[in-house]
């Protein structure tokens, strides 16, 4: 067990690939809160954490409410006594629509920004004080193959995972003296609920997808946290203000 009696948050895990990190810092040994604006999926999670025997927390949060990610990062201490990682995966994403850049209106970009943007660094904001208190931490901040790529139709979207990178350089020089290691993942196209059901994505878009990539073939949410473990683990100890890009070799440069 390569997290035993760590104490992670992961934002956005009731669903998804948040889902999938949450599941495998249980089996890592981890005690893991999962932080939802969607309680229900959330609690879901929790209860299949119970059933292999793990520790977990359900907590309704939205990431863009700075009251809700002090009580989150506060019931997470009452809980289980410390915060040693934090994942920021939740974002706007699923539901989101393909559209040129005239249609997408000020608040579809402002939430999107409130959500991905915002939510992260506020998330970063409340767990800081425990973590600096405990010498360590580990913060896990989720980008996207979007703006690497330069893939139109999702400016709104694409143009905050590119901000994820900015935040996490920035805040991984501020912390590290503290102990406090900050990196990105950078998915590519994955074969989530959210993204087989994307509105306006073109017709045979992940087979078009699967052919750019070196390996051949489309992401599953199972491909990523293995990258997520090494980064909240003791084996990275020495990586800071990076982003690993895990996309089958999609984005090469
Ligand atoms: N699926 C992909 O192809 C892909 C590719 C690159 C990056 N990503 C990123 O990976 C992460 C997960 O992707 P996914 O496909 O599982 O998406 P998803 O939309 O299925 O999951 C996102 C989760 O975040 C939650 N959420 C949304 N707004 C929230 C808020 N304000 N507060 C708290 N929780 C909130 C949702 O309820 C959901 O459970 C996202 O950050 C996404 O941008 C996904």
């Amino acid at each position: 067990m390569r997290l035993k009696d760590k104490v992670a948050i992961i934002t956005g895990g009731g669903q998804g690939i948040g889902r999938e990190y949450a599941l495998r810092f249980c089996k890592e040994g981890a005690r893991v809160v999962i932080a939802e604006i969607n309680l229900e999926n959330a609690k879901k999670v929790e209860k299949e954490i119970v059933e292999m025997g793990g520790e977990a927390l359900a907590i309704k949060t939205d990431v863009s409410s700075e009251n809700d990610t002090q009580v989150m990062a506060q019931k997470t201490v009452e809980k289980f006594g410390k915060i040693d990682i934090l994942i920021n995966n939740a974002a706007i994403y699923f539901g989101l629509e393909n559209k040129p850049i005239e249609n997408i209106t000020v608040d579809e970009w402002d939430r999107s920004f409130a959500v991905n943007v915002r939510g992260a660094w506020l998330c970063i904001k409340a767990v800081l004080p425990y973590m600096k208190d405990e010498g360590s931490g580990r913060i896990i901040n989720i980008s996207s193959g979007t703006w690497y790529m330069g893939i139109p139709m999702l400016l709104h979207y694409g143009t905050t995972k590119a901000g994820i990178i900015g935040l996490t350089r920035c805040a991984a020089r501020e912390v590290g003296g503290f102990g406090i290691n900050v990196n990105a993942i950078t998915p590519g196209f994955t074969t989530t609920e959210a993204s087989l059901t994307m509105k306006g994505t073109p017709p045979g878009i992940f087979e078009v997808i699967a052919g750019q990539t070196a390996l051949g073939r489309n992401e599953n949410a199972e491909d990523l946290v293995g990258t997520a473990v090494f980064l909240a683990s003791d084996d990275s100890a020495f990586i800071t203000g990076q982003s690993i890009v895990v996309d089958g070799g999609w984005v090469l440069d």
